[in-house]
């Protein structure tokens, strides 16, 4: 089995691939006979990309969001995809908390204050007066596996929770309006891209807080920074529309904490991610069922 990837993923499973060649660039320039499998993150993978691989049989993603591949252009062709869902939820969630710590509590801004040496007065700068977590209200869009996870650790800080999902809860926009604090737990696919629309981010209560470590483009993001410029409400960002393109605008606002989709980057986590991966593809090469097949 040829195995070709955009880079090496950390972890002691790495090791149990057979021989693995790293790509120089993405796509390749030219095309690649032979390569049966893909290892991959967060690269485009379509028709185009395809054509380069006339021999593949498999894209392993690394990562539980797929949306980059064309999962229906590889079905066509006869290739299956993978992802690595179930190992990365709690690391996401505990981003995602750390974000909403970050905001709520003007987390960031503090550490640049001190650093700037602007602590002049013994206590309490008034520009610095955060908001409680306890008793305020957690929206989450998307109750899955890391929406759920969140809802946990909310809980634990005495937040109400509520949520929006396809099969219950709040509708959106009455969620959007009555939270404090909204986190975005969804896939990025055609029904939820623009999802948290201009209209819908307007719906945000002043002062409300919105967190995304799911995918930039399901928040319109020209809107997202122009209410973030006004000051109306504050976001932590870990994803962007346009990765890893950060709109110049944000970077000076008081009101943002921005992570470079760091959200399962913990060194548990990425082993893990590894080892799922690796099963992939070792069970692809035995021809046995793989346990994480994806389709579109
Ligand atoms: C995922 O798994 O989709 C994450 O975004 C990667 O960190």
């Amino acid at each position: 089995m040829t195995i070709a990837a955009t880079q090496t993923f950390p972890g002691p499973a790495w090791a149990e691939l057979p021989e693995v060649t790293l790509l120089a660039s993405w796509p390749p320039e030219e095309p690649l006979r032979g390569v049966e499998v893909l290892v991959e993150a967060v690269v485009a993978v379509g028709p185009a990309e395809l054509d380069l691989l006339p021999d593949l049989r498999l894209v392993a993603n690394y990562g539980v969001g797929y949306d980059r591949v064309d999962v229906a252009a590889c079905r066509e062709r006869g290739i299956a995809v993978t992802n690595t869902p179930g190992v990365l939820d709690a690391a996401v969630a505990d981003l995602t908390f750390a974000l909403i710590l970050a905001c709520r509590r003007h987390l960031a801004e503090a550490d640049r204050f001190v650093r700037a040496k602007r602590w002049e007065r013994g206590w309490a700068q008034p520009e610095l007066l955060g908001r409680d977590l306890a008793g305020s209200t957690l929206g989450l869009v998307g109750l899955g596996r890391i929406g759920s996870e969140v809802a946990r650790r909310a809980e634990a800080f005495g937040m109400e929770i509520a949520f929006h999902r396809r099969s219950g809860g709040l509708p959106l926009d009455e969620l959007l309006r009555t939270a404090d604090v909204v986190s975005l737990h969804v896939p990025l696919t055609p029904a939820t891209h623009g999802l948290v629309s201009r209209g819908r981010l307007a719906l945000l209560q002043d002062g409300a807080t919105l967190v995304n470590t799911a995918r930039g483009a399901i928040v319109d993001e020209d809107a997202l920074v122009e209410e973030l410029v006004s000051g109306r409400i504050s976001a932590g960002l870990d994803v962007f529309a346009d990765e890893p393109r950060v709109p110049d605008r944000l970077l000076d606002l008081p009101n943002v904490v921005l992570t470079p989709h760091i959200a399962s980057a913990t060194v548990e986590t990425r082993a893990a991610m590894t080892r799922v991966l690796v099963d992939n593809v070792l069970a692809c090469a035995r021809g046995e069922p793989l346990p994480n097949e994806v389709f579109a």
